[in-house]
């Protein structure tokens, strides 16, 4: 197959992988406008249960509240920017790490150590809130005070996703791998399959290359490829399909027989990112589920390898900008093109 008979298209130019002058124009203009998600409601079960995370810079704590609702805040403390102590499990109050501030965890003051809590400097001071949605059990945070309507994209994600029944699912493990190549990098590398035959033998060899195809929509991407049923390391199921979507600007599904995974990417800086494999399964033995991490494993290792030789060569000046096949990559075009427009 050669690349060059297709229609060619731009790719975007080296240095939006390599400047951090860019970097905060996408945290500023996509990351801080756009839905995102940051783990699923099923771990924190309980009351008072929590997790800490840090997602472009920002510090956030999710908390389970007395009525089971979920609230995500700021993890900042109001009096001089202390951080909360990070217990795993059961918090009956947050409590601040620099001078011992404690906060409900509905996010109102308790007792500000060494103020009155009467002084009116202090009335205001709850911690600050981040839109938080929960949808088929999964958590998503917006930091915008205005946020987009979290339907307009995720309103069509679920028309196709009717057939599966994701609440079904149960979250077993998060595996996580940090990644030196910038974000874009690792999101460009799964928006394709021209890479299968070359760089995973063992999934071409489960996977119908030939009914591979990629389907654009609003914000979001959906790839496919038959899998072949005698071979696959899933769970047999009558549709042998799997499905990966990518949701901008770093949220992916893959969907496998019997088995729902997401990812998410998270920039470091320009030249690392850390990916988070959410592995939810629909009652399968844990031979099956070692089976599927197992091979999941191997095939992040793989496109880790291309991404971070990828990325020293865009440092290099021997290279300034690629191009893009209409046919193989438009996956690629579609994210890159919505880099761009989302940045002005
Ligand atoms: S910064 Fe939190 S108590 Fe001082
Ligand atoms: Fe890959």
């Amino acid at each position: 197959m050669e690349v060059s008979k297709n229609k060619t298209l731009n790719s975007l130019s080296a240095d939006w992988y390599t400047d951090n002058k860019f970097l905060k124009k996408e945290r500023n203009q996509i990351f801080l406008k756009s839905w995102l998600l940051i783990g699923s409601e099923s771990q924190i079960s309980n009351p008072g249960d929590c997790f800490f995370h840090s997602i472009v810079d920002q510090p956030i704590v999710c908390i389970r509240q007395e009525d089971s609702s979920i609230k995500t805040f700021f993890n900042i403390c109001r009096h001089r920017a202390g951080s909360f102590k990070n217990k795993q499990g059961k918090n009956n109050l947050l409590v601040c790490k620099y001078h011992g501030w404690t906060y409900t965890i509905n996010g109102e003051l308790k007792s500000p150590r060494g103020f009155n809590k009467s002084d009116t400097a202090l009335k205001e001071l709850c911690l600050k809130n981040i839109n938080t949605k929960i949808w088929k059990g999964l958590i998503f945070i917006n930091f915008s005070d205005k946020p987009k309507s979290f339907g307009a994209t995720f309103n069509t994600v679920q028309k196709i996703l009717s057939p599966y029944k994701l609440e079904n699912f149960t979250f077993d493990r998060r595996v996580s791998y940090v990644i030196k190549s910038n974000w874009k990098v690792y999101l460009d590398n799964f928006l394709e399959g021209l890479h299968i035959p070359i760089v995973h033998p063992e999934l071409n060899n489960i996977m119908d290359y030939k009914s591979y195809n990629t389907k654009l929509y609003k914000n979001f991407s959906v790839q496919s490829g038959k899998l072949d049923k005698s071979k696959s390391p899933y769970s047999q199921s009558s549709n042998n399909i799997a499905y990966y979507f990518t949701i901008y600007p770093n949220i992916l599904f893959n969907i496998a027989p019997r088995r729902f995974q997401t990812n998410i990417i998270l920039p470091l800086n320009e030249k690392e990112c850390v990916v988070h494999f959410d592995y939810f399964f629909d009652s399968i033995c844990e031979e099956e589920i070692l089976k599927d991490i197992n091979f999941s494993d191997e095939i992040q290792k793989e496109d880790i390898l291309i991404c971070e030789e990828v990325q020293k060569n865009l440092l290099s000046i021997g290279f300034q900008k690629g191009i893009i096949s209409d046919k193989y990559e438009t996956g690629v075009k579609h994210f890159q093109d919505y880099i761009r427009n989302s940045i002005n």
